[in-house]
């Protein structure tokens, strides 16, 4: 099968349905993406979870290896993961499969598909899985800082960082998406089939974090607007001069992918009963794109880097905060980043990207 058409793997596309035993797995969807690598990689070494993983194009080999099976397939074809749920029991789903904001923007009614639509579909069979075999299933969801919307530059610089609960008006679809899936999944959580009599109570245990922009050594983003600052990193350190598409003293937060790693896992294993809210922000560090020319120019002098703002992609991350406030993350499930902006650059981009690169 050729990457990016729907259906299932040639690993499993032979074997019989009835034929196969169903054994407890964790799905992964978007497995091949920037976060997919990182996170099955985790999963992978944690004890006793078989990893069933889904993407829309075929995953590399190194992903692939981590995965007790792996299926080509589309977050919207509704038939295709009925008959992945049907070859699992699946109790735990992290539901990675995205169009990130940039293409979002541009082809919005896709995003909407791909991004709530795939939503929904998981959801409702997650949910379905979840009465077949007689408990919740653990759906976790990463969300975005683009869920918000602030008016203005003045109010953005004003606000500072924000709580989970505050300019929630989106200016992107794929804002408008993850918003929509934040609540979905807090319907599906809660009050899902509320009138139907043979309703089970909380099929779903929905987790979310809103993410800001993540920075990973080892995978190159595509098609986020938070991209500036991994692909000023990466380019120097490649030698390329880059051309940052916002201004200078624009500023959002960020976090490392292991950070980011570890912030799902550590949602994903807290204890139901000390979570307060289904969304959580978490904040790593909150650097203008200034500060990231003078950290890529102190550790590459050789480096290029212009400012050439785009204005419609600068209007995007002008609409995001400068900083989001995690102390429910921080008091519910003991979040706490490892890496600030310095540490960062030292002990996690620099070794791995001078080995990337060599
Ligand atoms: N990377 C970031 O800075 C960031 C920030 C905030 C939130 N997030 C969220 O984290 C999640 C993972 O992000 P990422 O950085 O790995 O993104 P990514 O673009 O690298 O990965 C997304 C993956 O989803 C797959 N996909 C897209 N459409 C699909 C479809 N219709 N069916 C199945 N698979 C499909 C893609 O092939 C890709 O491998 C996304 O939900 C994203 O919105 C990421």
């Amino acid at each position: 099968m050729s990457p990016g058409k729907s259906g299932i793997h040639p690993a499993v596309s032979d074997r019989p349905l009835s034929g196969l035993r169903r054994s407890r797995a964790v799905l992964v969807t978007g497995a091949g993406g920037e976060m997919g690598h990182a996170l099955i990689e985790a999963l992978a070494a944690r004890e006793g979870t078989s990893v069933v993983a889904m993407d829309i194009r075929e995953l590399e080999p190194g992903v692939r290896e981590h995965c007790e099976n792996a299926f080509v397939g589309d977050v919207c074809d509704a038939q295709l993961l009925e008959r992945l749920l049907a070859m699992y029991e699946v109790d735990e789903v992290f539901h990675l499969a995205a169009l990130l904001s940039t293409r979002g923007e541009f082809a919005p009614e896709t995003a909407h598909q791909v991004n709530v639509v795939g939503t929904l579909n998981l959801l409702k069979l997650a949910a379905e899985q979840a009465r077949s075999h007689g408990r919740p299933v653990k759906f976790v969801f990463p969300s975005s800082i683009a869920a918000y919307g602030i008016p203005d530059l003045d109010t953005k610089r004003k606000a500072g960082a924000v709580k989970e609960d505050q300019f929630l008006e989106p200016h992107t679809m794929y804002g408008v998406n993850k918003l929509a899936g934040e609540h979905l999944g807090r319907y599906y959580e809660g009050h899902y089939r509320k009138l139907a009599k043979d309703r089970m109570e909380r099929p779903i245990d929905f987790r979310s974090i809103r993410f800001p922009g993540i920075i990973s050594a080892d995978t190159l983003p595509s098609g986020g607007t938070s991209d500036y600052g991994p692909e000023m990193i990466h380019a120097a350190a490649q030698g390329k001069p880059y051309a940052c598409f916002v201004r200078r003293d624009t500023r959002i937060p960020f976090m490392t992918m292991p950070d980011a790693v570890d912030a799902v896992l550590r949602l994903a294993a807290a204890p139901k009963e000390r979570l307060t809210r289904c969304v959580y922000n978490v904040a790593g560090f909150a650097p203008t794109a200034g500060d990231f020319e003078r950290l890529v120019l102190e550790r590459f002098p050789k480096a290029k880097v212009s400012f050439q703002p785009d204005a419609g992609r600068q209007s995007i991350v002008d609409s995001w905060p400068e900083d989001v406030n995690d102390s429910a993350a921080r008091g519910d499930w003991g979040w706490s980043p490892r890496h600030d902006l310095e540490t960062a650059f030292d002990q996690y981009l620099m070794p791995r990207i001078a080995a990337r690169y060599g």
